[in-house]
């Protein structure tokens, strides 16, 4: 894509982002990875775009490194680190190198731009309070603790002077104690408490991965909640990080955090691609379909019809009869809002030929421009390919630029599997139009 193509498609998500809260996890394994340079100057960059940016930091691989120096073991508890009095001072020190480092990093601006000299603040400060996690089946984790309180008024202060909030996984009790915090928790903590736009774990993984592999761009809230509880069950540590990524993903959308996306920070401008094009490179949960998008059942037929029905009539839509819908009712997902169907899709696979048909997508007129068409679209595709399809097909009357938009060719007659090529309405002129999966 050539520069002016892709500032084009970019500048939509820089005005929508802008004045936005966007709290990002940074791993410990970034603090030892020479790519760190990278994704810091992506935060500077994105900091002068306008974005409201707090950044929480791990230091997992120093604080091993040192407690080993020290000629101890690491200790963990289900997954948990257990820091003892010994572990306590090697958490500080590493902790207090990746600090300092991140903020080195920052203080460099924009690296080879004419930015390079812009200052980029970074604000630092005691805004997480902690509690011991204590003892839990039998191991005491000492040092190691949650977050009890986010001072959320004392970040927003310095985001409002235009620094970037720069927090280390430490917290301190109204006791003077220090405790040692995992960095996840702590994004999702001040992510939840701010109400923030979007939470990014810059991670060692893709994003999350279907049964195939493929790496699936966008979850529904519910959607989040089922794989979580799939991995709980399995409960054979084959995923753990994934499990631990969702359940903080599940409770950051639950506390009104609009976004959450896993990413890998291997990718070098991850966070340019996830934030600034439309398919993003990882996977992003998405609160706002909380509950809504769902496989219909018998009992939305009639709600389904009412909502077709006028396309139907408009000449958008094929008629289907009653008895049609219920009999391939399977095949429909639909997206409710206080209780009225007000979307639908149906997925039709031809398993034979690799393809997968989209029929019937439909939104109800007063929701138009909501992205429900949008994401019914990446529903279908990803249970097109769930379906092992390779390409999938629409016919449409009314909207083909829609589907053009959005990376669909026009196709003859013969991109149709045999026998729906029989079926072919040659009358209603549908455009054929196929994107590959
Ligand atoms: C096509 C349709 C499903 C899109 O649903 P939606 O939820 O409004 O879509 P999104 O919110 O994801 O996208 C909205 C964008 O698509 C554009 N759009 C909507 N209908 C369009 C059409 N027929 N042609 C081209 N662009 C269209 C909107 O202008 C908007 O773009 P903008 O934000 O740049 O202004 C919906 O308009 C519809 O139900 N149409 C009638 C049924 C139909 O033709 N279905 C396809 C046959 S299977």
């Amino acid at each position: 894509m050539g520069f002016v193509e892709w500032f084009r498609r970019a500048a939509p998500y820089i005005g929508a982002h802008r004045g936005r809260t966007f709290v990002i996890e940074i791993g410990g394994e970034s603090i030892d990875d020479p790519r760190l340079h990278g994704a810091v100057h992506d935060l500077a960059l994105l900091r002068s775009l306008g974005m409201d940016l707090v950044v929480v930091h791990g230091a997992r691989p120093w604080i091993e490194r040192r407690i080993e120096a020290q000629g101890l073991a690491p200790r963990h508890a289900g997954g948990v680190p257990v820091t003892d009095a010994g572990a306590l001072g090697a958490v500080k020190e590493a902790i207090g190198a990746a600090h300092v480092e991140l903020e080195a990093l920052l203080s460099m601006g924009v690296a080879n731009s004419p930015m390079a000299g812009a200052r980029v603040r970074v604000a630092s400060g005691n805004f997480v309070t902690a509690r011991p996690i204590g003892i839990r089946d039998g191991v005491d984790f000492e040092h190691t603790g949650e977050v009890r309180r986010i001072d959320v008024e004392a970040i927003r202060q310095r985001l409002a002077g235009g620094a970037i909030v720069l927090v280390s996984p430490l917290g301190y009790s109204p006791t003077g104690e220090v405790f040692h915090l995992r960095a996840g928790e702590v994004a999702t903590a001040i992510a939840a408490e701010m109400r923030a736009a979007k939470l990014v774990f810059l991670c060692d993984r893709p994003g999350v991965l279907d049964p195939g592999g493929t790496l699936v761009r966008e979850l529904t809230f519910e959607e989040a909640k089922a794989l979580a509880a799939d991995l709980r069950r399995a409960g054979d540590g084959r995923d753990d990080d994934l499990g631990s990524r969702l359940e903080l993903s599940i409770h950051a959308c639950r506390n009104g955090v609009s976004r959450v996306h896993v990413i890998d920070r291997r990718i070098d401008g991850a966070l340019l691609l996830e934030l600034f094009s439309r398919d993003g490179i990882g996977t992003m949960i998405n609160a706002d379909a909380y509950d809504s998008i769902r496989r219909a059942t018998i009992d939305d037929v009639g709600g389904i019809l009412e909502l077709i029905r006028p396309l139907e009539e408009s000449g958008a839509l094929v008629r289907r009869s009653r008895e049609k819908l219920e009999t391939e009712i399977s095949h429909f997902s639909v997206v409710e809002r206080d209780g009225a169907v007000v979307a639908c899709a149906a997925m039709y696979p031809y398993p034979e030929d690799r393809l997968a048909e989209l029929a019937c997508l439909a939104v109800d007129g007063a929701y138009r421009g909501g992205q429900y068409g949008e994401r019914l679209l990446d529903l279908v595709e990803r249970e097109a390919r769930a379906a092992g399809a390779e390409r999938l097909f629409v016919l449409t009357t009314q909207a083909s630029h829609w589907f053009r938009e959005r990376g669909f060719v026009e196709a003859g007659h013969s991109a149709l599997p045999r026998e729906r090529r029989d079926l072919y309405n040659f009358q209603r002129r549908s455009r054929i139009l196929v994107r590959a999966l």
